[in-house]
């Protein structure tokens, strides 16, 4: 099952492409953790990329397709994937499709978690992540049983560099010139799933898994 998750920043994509891939057990890839993972390790990529990220702008396709495909030819992902921020721009989407049509495979399902953008500013603030295992937590929503430190790995929390508020309102800004437009695409795919990402978390799960079964 090959699924992508659409949706803004911080409608919840991460939180729910993480269940989707314990309860169906496949990879969880995320563009955005394979970025930060390498800024903190101070790679040339993680360099180059967080130049685009601190200001809330895209990474360059150039970048950002190689990682993607080099990750999903990995043997881990012979039974499907959850791809949660990619695609991100159309052109990223085109060379996904035509790197799966030449393997005769394709997307089942963009599911995309829809929560307006007074939601997102509240939420972002809240947010802690886990730099080393990508888990994330919200200080009132989803807090780690012990302040600051990540329940999976037991690695330092931290609030992200890209969640400040005005670097939040510049995203937002860049998902609805740039990423908005996937809907229509995998609208026209026939792929196109969107549940309401207001709810609890569990509930937005349950919505997902009714899809997915
Ligand atoms: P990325 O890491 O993908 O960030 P994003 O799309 O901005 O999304 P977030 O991770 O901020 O939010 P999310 O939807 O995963 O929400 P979460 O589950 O954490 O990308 C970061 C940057 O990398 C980009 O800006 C760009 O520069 C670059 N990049 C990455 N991919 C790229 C690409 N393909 N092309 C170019 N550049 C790329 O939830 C948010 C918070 O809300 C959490 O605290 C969570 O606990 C809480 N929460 C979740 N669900 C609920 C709920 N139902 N109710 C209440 N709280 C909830
Ligand atoms: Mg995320």
């Amino acid at each position: 099952m090959k699924i992508i998750m659409l949706g803004a920043p911080g409608a919840g994509k991460g939180t729910q492409a993480q269940m989707i891939a314990d309860k169906y057990e496949i990879p969880h890839i995320s563009t955005g953790d394979i970025f930060r993972e390498n800024v903190k390790n101070g790679t040339e990529l993680g360099m180059e990329a967080k130049k685009y990220m601190d200001q809330g702008a895209l990474v360059p396709d150039e970048l950002t397709v190689k990682i993607l495909l080099d990750r999903v030819a990995k043997d881990d992902c012979k039974n499907g994937y959850v791809l949660d921020g990619f695609p991100r721009t159309i052109p990223q989407a085109e060379v996904l499709d035509n790197a799966l049509n030449e393997i005769g495979e394709k997307i089942d399902y963009a599911i995309n978690v829809d929560v307006p953008d007074e939601n997102i500013i509240r939420r972002m603030s809240g947010r802690r992540a886990c730099l080393s295992c990508g888990a994330t937590y919200h200080i009132e929503h989803v807090p780690p049983k012990k302040e600051g430190i990540c329940d999976r790995c037991g690695k330092e929390l931290v609030l992200r560099d890209d969640d400040k508020e005005e670097t939040v309102k510049n995203r937002l800004d860049v998902y609805h010139k740039q990423t908005q437009p996937l809907i229509d695409f995998y609208t026209k795919k026939g792929v196109l799933k969107t549940v309401d990402g207001t709810v609890d978390m569990k509930d937005v799960f349950a919505a997902i898994t009714a899809i997915l079964a």
